[in-house]
């Protein structure tokens, strides 16, 4: 793959659609954000592209740029918002539903909220069995990926967009693992016109996306384009995906804690973690097969980052156990428990505790807005297929086939700064450091 760097990256010029399935919680609480945000209301609080630096150079040199002046990133008056859901709301009416962000705060931006109104939902209700709504496209997968398409055109054509990309926001879909169908993209698009009820919804809208050309972000734990069909139709049309299941929450707290006990070689016997939620999303997941998808998901974190086979006398007996509960009194703002045992020098037990109160959507934002930036620059740099270097963000990151995903906060930070650095052509840093001991006094 030929990698356009620095002055080679096509241009950000034009607007960019930013096309959600699922206007839920995430996805109005991004919008409404991005809306306030260009309105000078609120800061992008929780964006690293928005509000991180990145350090060029040797320290001496003293280079710290935004990475929004950095790279060339579209800025957030470029962006178009467009979406899909089962409901007829609109961004607005959805938010207030949402209940993530109070009446005053969405009432600032109800004009441009109320202006989004979702066009028809791919939906299978065997996929998602808690809730269903009226806004549904019909026909087969493949007649609802043409009518997909055929939105995404349409709606780039009225805005006047020149690029767009898509992040799926909608609810988790049922635990599934790939099928002869979903193994070759012959299979698939023939399964498609069968209308082969094995191809979940989520697939359709990748499917529309990667045909048109437009970066796939996939926001929820849901198989979707981990499947043969999807890896090569985005490598045939050239076209950047990443995922998935956005890192927010007790899985954020998990990764930035467990690398720093297995930086220190301290044990770990047993981590227990419950969660009560009242959204949508702990409504769906609520039922056994879309629990099962964000279990899987959640569960693959720890074992990745600690290693276990590599470090058997201090990770090999580690209980890791996740409970989510339904509890439609707190609304969005979940509450987490962790109970961490863990063990030191002559393998003497300690706790700790982590009682996080945390906002989902308020963390899921701003990262849906990274991603949606990011994977336009890849798409623009010639980067295609799977985009590991976004880890960052991923609760249970893609990967190429065969390689093993890398869960550490603090590793896929370096690799997302150092893949930025790359592309701009500046040295990596490989935090050595050792010439400063021959250039300074010390
Ligand atoms: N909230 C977070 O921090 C967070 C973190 C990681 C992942 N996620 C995932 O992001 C997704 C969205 O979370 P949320 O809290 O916004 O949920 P939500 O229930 O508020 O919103 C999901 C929306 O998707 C719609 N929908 C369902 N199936 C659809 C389809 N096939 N096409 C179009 N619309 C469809 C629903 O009607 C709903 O409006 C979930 O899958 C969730 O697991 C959320």
């Amino acid at each position: 793959m030929a990698i356009l760097r620095k002055d080679e990256i096509k241009p950000k010029d034009g607007k960019l659609a930013v096309l959600i399935p699922g206007l839920g919680a995430v996805a109005t609480t991004f919008i409404a954000g991005v809306f306030s945000i260009r309105k000078g209301l609120a800061k992008p609080y929780g964006s690293v592209t928005q509000l991180s630096t990145i350090r060029l150079g040797k320290r001496t040199e003293q280079r710290k740029p935004l990475i929004k002046d950095f790279l060339p990133i579209v800025g957030l008056d470029q962006i178009v918002f467009g979406g899909w859901d089962i409901f007829e709301d609109n961004a607005y009416q959805a938010a207030c539903n949402a209940a993530v962000l109070n009446r005053e705060d969405l009432d600032k931006v109800k004009d441009e909220m109320s202006a989004i109104y979702p066009m028809k939902a791919v939906f299978d209700h065997n996929y998602v069995k808690r809730i269903d709504g009226p806004n549904k496209k019909t026909g087969t997968r493949w007649e609802m990926a043409q009518a997909l398409r055929q939105d995404i055109r349409d709606f780039m054509k009225k805005n006047d967009c020149a690029r767009a990309v898509m992040v799926w926001c909608a609810s988790t879909e049922a635990y599934t693992t790939p099928l002869g169908v979903h193994e070759s993209l012959a299979a698939f698009e023939e399964g498609m016109k069968k209308d082969d009820p094995a191809i979940a919804p989520s697939q359709v809208y990748a499917y529309a996306a990667l045909m048109e050309g437009v970066p796939f972000a996939n926001g929820a734990p849901n198989l979707t384009i981990e499947i043969g069909a999807l890896r090569e139709l985005a490598k045939k049309n050239k076209v950047p995906v990443a995922g998935k299941d956005f890192k927010t929450g007790q899985t954020l707290m998990k990764t930035i804690l467990a690398p720093g006990f297995k930086s220190r070689m301290l044990g770990v016997s047993g981590w227990f973690s419950t969660n009560i939620l009242g959204n949508r999303d702990g409504e769906v997941l609520d039922d056994p097969d879309s629990f099962k998808t964000k279990e899987v998901s959640k569960l693959g974190v720890l074992d990745t980052i600690l290693e276990p086979s590599a470090y058997p006398e201090l990770y090999e007996h580690l209980f890791h156990k996740i409970r989510i509960n339904y509890y439609p009194p707190r609304g969005d703002n979940k509450e987490s428990w962790d109970n961490i045992d863990i063990f030191g020098w002559l393998g003497y037990p300690m706790q700790i505790k982590v009682n996080f109160l945390c906002r989902d959507s308020i963390l899921a934002a701003p990262v849906a807005l990274d991603l949606a930036l990011l994977l336009d620059l890849a798409q623009r740099c010639n980067m295609y297929g799977v985009q590991e270097w976004l880890s960052f963000y991923w609760k249970s990151p893609y990967t190429a086939v065969g390689l093993y995903p890398e869960h550490d906060l603090f590793i896929q930070q370096i690799k997302l700064k150092n893949t930025m650095r790359w592309l701009m052509k500046e040295d990596l840093i490989t935090h050595l450091g050792l010439d400063y001991y021959d250039m300074l006094e010390h």
